[in-house]
């Protein structure tokens, strides 16, 4: 029953790259949402170390974040008997066949990815072949895997759109090799903005307004106490993005993490000044992540496990990844081994 069930599943792919600490914004907004998919679908999921390297890493703080990450993850829901997790670089087939897929991709199209020319413009002492040529390696780190869905943030979409060209040209070549695989948009759960500046989405780059899933509760606490609010005159919990992004933004995460609606929340607050508020608030966010920091340190700590999941990950990657890299070698003229 198992392998019919899995048989009939649409398959989704997704990467994550291992270049920063996550946050609530990434929990509450993406992470949290994700462990529901793999009733629905065939998931893999895979730390993109490979596209880490476009921009400079310490080679010892990569390989904490992507040991990290894959923990959280875990944490988080994303349960490896369920989902197939891996790490980029385990499944050599990305590499091969990103260098194949490079010479189905054209100079003008890479030049107008937005992503290269922000990281281009970000990175000017370093812009390097691999940061230019990277939408090539995601299209074959998808291609791959013949997926149905790529669910990704709104900034990947271009990259999902040239993948999708890369498909015709090679398709229009060879015959039906991949799949064409389809933009998913992730249904944005909660849209969290930054504690200290509400107009600008939370970011690992201000990190005061910023909560981090590993962060201690005493700094939690801390930065919800310091949380900015409105400067209105009502001084009251009251919903209303427009006029008090602050407070709105407060309590935005306080029905993500409760479960609450907005004229609950309202009413719970009711002539309570925004310190009580903020305070529930950050109890709130810090039970909330209290089980995931613990889990994830757990698994972190857990050398054999850890090793386990990725080792299991990426064997199961490979045979997917195998198989369609050997298609396109003979499709391309390569003499088999
Ligand atoms: N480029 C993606 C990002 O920066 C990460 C990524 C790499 C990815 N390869 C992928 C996402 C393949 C989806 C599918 O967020």
């Amino acid at each position: 029953m198992e392998a019919n069930t899995t048989e009939t599943k649409k398959t989704m792919l997704s990467g994550i790259q291992p270049s920063g600490d996550l946050h609530l914004g990434n929990y509450l907004g993406a992470i949290k949402n994700w462990s529901g998919r793999s009733d629905e679908f065939d998931c893999f999921y895979f730390m993109a170390d490979l596209h880490a390297i476009t921009v400079r890493q310490n080679p010892a703080d990569l390989r904490r974040r992507t040991l990290e990450q894959l923990a959280q993850y875990i944490a988080c829901g994303l349960d490896p008997e369920k989902n197939t997790l891996f790490i980029q670089s385990h499944v050599h087939q990305h590499a091969e066949l990103g260098w194949v897929l490079g010479c189905f991709t054209m100079f003008g199209e890479l030049s107008r990815m937005t992503q290269f020319k922000d990281k281009s413009a970000k990175h000017q002492d370093n812009i390097n072949g691999g940061l230019f040529t990277y939408p090539s390696l995601m299209a074959a780190d998808i291609l791959l895997y013949q997926p149905d869905f790529v669910p990704v943030g709104a900034d990947q979409k271009q990259h999902v759109e040239l993948t999708r060209n890369i498909v015709q040209r090679f398709n229009g070549v060879y015959g039906d090799v991949f799949k064409m695989p389809e933009f998913y948009s992730t249904k944005e759960g909660a849209r969290v903005m930054c504690l200290t500046a509400p107009e600008n989405k939370m970011s690992k780059s201000a990190p005061e307004g910023c909560v981090f899933l590993m962060e201690k509760p005493e700094d939690i606490a801390r930065k919800f106490k310091r949380a900015i609010t409105d400067s209105d005159t009502e001084h009251c919990v009251r919903f209303d993005a427009e006029n008090k992004p602050g407070v709105s933004n407060l309590m935005n995460i306080y029905a993500a993490v409760t479960g609450k609606g907005m004229d609950e929340i309202e009413t719970e607050f009711d002539g309570q000044g925004y310190g009580t508020f903020k305070t529930a608030v950050g109890e709130a966010v810090i039970e909330t992540l209290r089980p995931i920091r613990e889990e994830a340190t757990r698994i972190l700590s857990d050398k054999a496990y850890l090793e386990s999941v990725y080792r299991n990950g990426a064997e199961k990657a490979s045979r997917v990844a195998e198989k369609t890299l050997r298609k396109v070698y003979k499709k391309v003229g390569f003499i088999p081994r």
